[in-house]
């Protein structure tokens, strides 16, 4: 996937120096890389700062570091940005939600703190970005559109006081859910670009305030494109009303949904192919779906009403291109799952591909003790 978004032109917003790491790897500049997280260690810092990765900055102590190694090295080839966090209140997801007082993320930008945050960009030629990432699944286009524009006014501010364009970059985060209801893209991109032109122009080319504007979205891009499979081990009754099935991914692939079954947003659709394929379709009864895992949690979907679901059925759990195997747990060293690619070709016919093999058994092994051993 990574691969297929660098020969796009895409570039990478990276939580880890893992990431960064893999990202450069396979070959995207420096300067298509984002580096976010709040728990930037000093080697870290300068490695992003000595080959010009794209640094957003979470907190106070985390600038002066940064300072101390640019007045260090003289210069930067990196772009920096601070993290900006105006109070905007809890969306759907709280542990999702990140523009709250609470929330461990970025610097509060409030009438009492704006104006010493303006002073860090007035001292720091080198600082030259904003970043705001109000939260995720949680907020609609509008909601989305108010953070930017915060961040969008304050670096106006700082370049009006400036009287030249410091800041000429602003990053706008992720956020854009996915419809987990249904097949459609809801909301689209056009629609969250139609209300961030309409509330806050300045952004855009055509305004001329700013050089660069990045984006971060993920479950937007992903979740739609992506689905599990598992086939149906065993089903049994649980009571006259209500059958448990069980299948081969649970809360190893699906943390969110199994350890929160009561956040309605990391629920996903379900459906039931026969062996051979076909969708199932008939009389419905209730059923749970449970996974592989040695705890009673392990349930990815509580009280669904499907069609009669046998042994060696298959499950499809929908949406699921983002936050699953990205959140892999080791819990029962299960194996992580292959991951196949398909493409409809024009003639109806479909090619597959394997994009990630399963993990082996001596894979899994390396984890737990080492390679050497
Ligand atoms: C800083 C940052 N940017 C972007 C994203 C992607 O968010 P989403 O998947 O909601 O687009 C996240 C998600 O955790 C994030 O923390």
């Amino acid at each position: 996937m990574l691969k297929i978004i660098l020969k796009k032109g895409h570039g990478l917003e990276c939580a880890s120096i893992t990431e960064v790491l893999h990202g450069m790897d396979l070959g995207f500049p420096p300067e298509k890389i984002v580096f976010d997280s709040p728990v930037k260690t000093e080697p870290e810092l300068k490695f992003a700062l000595e080959n010009g990765i794209h640094v957003n900055v979470d907190n106070y102590q985390e600038l002066e570091r940064i300072t101390a190694i640019i007045n260090d090295q003289g210069q930067t080839k990196s772009s920096v940005g601070i993290r900006l966090k105006p109070i905007l209140g809890v969306g759907a997801v709280k542990a999702l939600s990140t523009c709250t007082a609470d929330s461990k993320f970025g610097v509060q930008l409030t009438d009492s703190s704006k104006e010493e945050i303006i002073g860090w960009y007035l001292d720091r030629p080198w600082l030259t970005a904003v970043h705001i990432h109000i939260g995720s699944q949680s907020y609609d286009c509008s909601d989305l559109t108010c953070g930017v524009k915060c961040v969008v006014d304050f670096a106006l501010e700082v370049n009006g006081r400036l009287g030249k364009k410091q800041i000429h970059t602003i990053d706008i985060g992720g956020g854009l859910p996915a419809n987990l209801e249904d097949d459609t893209t809801r909301p689209s991109f056009q629609d969250y670009a139609e209300t961030l032109k309409k509330e806050v122009p300045e952004l855009f080319p055509s305004y001329g305030a700013f050089k660069k504007v990045i984006t971060e979205f993920g479950q937007a891009f992903n979740a739609k494109a992506g689905w599990l499979v598992s086939r149906v081990e065993y089903t049994k009754k649980a009571s006259d009303n209500l059958k448990i099935v069980l299948i081969h991914f649970g809360a190893d692939m699906m943390t969110r949904t199994c350890y929160c079954p009561n956040v309605q947003k990391y629920q996903r659709r379900v459906e039931v192919f026969s062996e051979e394929g076909q969708l199932k379709e008939g009389e419905r009864m209730r059923y749970n779906i449970a996974g592989p895992l040695c705890f009673s949690g392990d349930v990815v979907k509580r009280d669904v009403l499907l069609p009669t679901v046998e042994e060696g059925d298959y499950l499809i759990l929908h949406d699921c291109g983002a936050n699953s195997l990205s959140l892999f747990s080791r819990h029962c060293s299960r194996q992580a799952p292959a991951v196949l690619g398909y493409r409809v070709l024009e003639d109806g016919s479909v090619s597959f591909e394997v994009l990630k093999e399963a993990e082996t058994v001596d894979d899994l092994l390396i984890f737990w003790k080492g390679r050497d051993m």
